[in-house]
């Protein structure tokens, strides 16, 4: 009896902690991020994926770009459709930085530009303004691709170009009261992450970068 229950014993301590191993290693594993090509345009992105229930973030920037300094910034968002709106922090946080924050409106998207002192609902940033390259939606994703004149560089901070750089996301499952409006308020969300990443892999020849998004409106 008490071989038995010491065995027992050994094997319930294996089986939670392998249980354990491995939840913490799935945790670990979801963040990757990586160089991402589309091969229709030859446009190369850094790109972060967490997993089926977050979007996938891609972000591109002309080669030529310095930091600290104003130069355009590319952001692809390809949401699962059960998300009501998507936000991409390009400080890594979500106050005193610039906020993309964007929604499906119908087959097309909305993309506001926010800030925020605190934390509470941001309100309209007039410093950073978007033109949008391409938004779509299908029966699992919604997804928008903006040209960003005012993410790289704000009050107190800026990207870096040559160092690391701490970007942050955030997500609702919930829809904003008013899509078709960039004014529009939207509700507090479900969940939020951070990753850290050089924009090595994000790097597009400058004349590529601008003749991508020449037509954006
Ligand atoms: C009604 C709108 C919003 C409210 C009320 C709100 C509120 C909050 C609160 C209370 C926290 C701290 C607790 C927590 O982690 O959940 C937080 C964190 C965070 N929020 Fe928001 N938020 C809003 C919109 C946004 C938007 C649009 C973004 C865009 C990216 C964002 C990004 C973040 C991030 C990255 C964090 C974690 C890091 C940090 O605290 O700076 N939030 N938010
Ligand atoms: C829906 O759109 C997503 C994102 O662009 C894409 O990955 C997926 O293949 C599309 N699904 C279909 C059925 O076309």
């Amino acid at each position: 009896m008490h071989v038995l229950s010491n065995i027992l014993s050994v094997l319930l301590l294996l089986l939670l902690s392998s249980k354990e191993g491995q939840a913490s290693q799935v945790v670990e594993k979801r963040q990757t991020t990586a160089k991402y090509c589309n091969p229709g345009t030859q446009i190369c992105y850094l790109e972060y994926s967490w997993g089926p229930t977050i979007p996938v973030f891609r972000v591109a920037v002309p080669d030529s770009a310095s930091t600290n300094t104003a130069f355009d910034t590319l952001l692809q968002i390809v949401s699962p459709v059960s998300l009501g709106w998507v936000g991409f922090a390009w400080g890594g946080g979500m106050t005193l930085n610039p906020l993309t924050v964007v929604w499906p409106n119908g087959n097309g998207a909305t993309v506001s530009s926010r800030w925020a002192t605190g934390r509470t609902l941001p309100t309209a940033y007039p410093s950073a303004t978007y033109r949008t390259v391409s938004a779509s939606r299908n029966a699992t994703h919604w997804t928008v691709e903006t040209v960003c004149t005012g993410c790289s560089k704000w009050s107190g901070g800026g990207l870096s170009t040559t160092g690391v750089n701490t970007f942050a996301w955030a997500v609702s499952k919930t829809a904003v009261s008013q899509p078709g409006s960039s004014g529009s308020s939207f509700s507090i969300h479900s969940n939020v992450g951070m990753f850290s990443e050089s924009l090595a892999n994000a790097k597009v020849p400058r004349a590529a970068f601008e003749a991508y998004v020449k037509g954006a409106k």
